[in-house]
């Protein structure tokens, strides 16, 4: 298959390619579209055939549901069941934005979108090129993350094609997402509600809107995607928590602990820290004081040092609050769990 790329300028919306996409999701086809946070990639929700399609490009479990997007509250009628009160509030102060939440759906919605189970994930992205896709194709667009099974998401057109390329129909190009890790989701069919991924939106700005909240536990798998190694580039990532001069040290060690004739080292450090180390590529994920920068880095540069052929990444952990928490999760996750120091 021959993979079709339109590049739009998100600033200038240009409705003719925009409309060529849109022709595609109403056809069946696979489209990869940027969101705020990753791109995603998109088919109808309500066509099974192209369902499938997504897992097979991406070579996704079947038992991993896809988050269904949306232009307009009022979609949501054919998608989910008893819209409570509280979901309504939280629609209302985040969307469009990177919350997703889960939902009991409705039977009209395939049991392939939601791997099985009787609730969907459904979110409004704030991306104008994702909404203006979305309705222009006139129906919900599921989509998971447009990257293959268990590698770092797509942040940019260039890294669809790296893994997706020849096996999806259309990418849009619109340059690099602005968020740069996944949207928060958040479970209202459990009480108290359940924080399962932790993303875009800050559980402290959730915690103000909600009394009572849960939150995921980093060790257990609580929803059917969420496997332990995941986000992982190709080379093998060592988490290095702390802070201070005992991170830099503990860092310092690691880096001195492999053998530079077998093994090309890279570190993830925070651009404080940049001078820091020797003997190793050395790349900043941006300053502690600007999380939302350091967010927007990650997934690319974990690519990037796979480009470059690094064996092993040692990534500095960064602060533990906001974003800090989404980007400590993905860096987790891409160690397989082990190797978190
Ligand atoms: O920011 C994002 O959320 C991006 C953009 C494209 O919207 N999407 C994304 O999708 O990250 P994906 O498929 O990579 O991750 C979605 C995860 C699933 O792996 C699963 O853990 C969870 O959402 N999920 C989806 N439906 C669910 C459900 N019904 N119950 C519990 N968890 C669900
Ligand atoms: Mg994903």
């Amino acid at each position: 298959m021959n993979t079709e790329v339109i590049r739009i300028d998100p600033n200038k919306l240009d409705s003719a390619g925009i409309k060529i996409a849109a022709e595609k999701i109403k056809n069946g086809r696979l489209v990869a579209f940027p969101t705020e946070t990753v791109y995603g990639l998109g088919a109808d929700a309500f066509n099974s055939r192209a369902i499938i399609k997504i897992f097979k490009a991406k070579k996704r479990p079947f038992d991993d549901p896809l988050i269904v997007h949306i232009a307009e509250k009022n979609q949501l009628d054919e998608l989910v069941e008893n819209f409570s009160g509280l979901a309504k509030k939280l629609t209302d102060i985040f969307w469009p934005g990177p919350l997703t939440l889960v939902l009991n759906k409705t039977k009209k919605l395939s049991d392939k979108v939601s791997a099985g189970l009787d609730t969907v994930a459904v979110r409004m992205p704030a991306n104008e090129v994702a909404l203006s896709l979305l309705k222009n194709s006139e129906t919900p667009i599921a989509a998971p993350s447009a990257n293959s099974f268990g590698r770092p998401s797509a942040t940019c057109a260039q890294h669809v094609l790296d893994d997706l390329g020849g096996r999806i129909d259309l990418i849009i190009d619109a340059g690099r997402t602005t968020l740069g890790v996944e949207s928060t989701i958040v479970d209202l069919t459990q009480h108290p509600p359940l924080v399962l991924r932790p993303g875009g939106v800050s559980i402290e700005d959730l915690k103000r809107e909600i009394k009572e909240i849960q939150i995921y536990a980093q060790d257990k798998i609580l929803s059917p995607g969420m496997y332990a190694q995941h986000y992982s580039p190709q080379a093998k990532v060592m988490l290095v928590g702390g802070s201070g001069l005992a991170q830099v040290e503990k860092v310092k060690r690691l880096v001195s602990s492999f053998n530079p004739q077998k093994f090309s080292v890279g570190v993830l450090a925070k651009k404080e820290n940049i001078n820091e180390y020797e003997g190793c590529k050395v790349k900043a994920i941006g300053t502690e004081k600007h999380l939302e920068a350091c967010a927007a880095n990650l997934f690319y540069i974990l690519r990037e040092f796979d480009r470059e052929g690094i064996d092993i990444i040692i990534a500095e952990n960064l602060k533990r609050e906001g974003l800090g928490l989404a980007i400590e999760n993905r860096l987790i996750k891409a160690t397989g769990g082990n190797n978190v120091f």
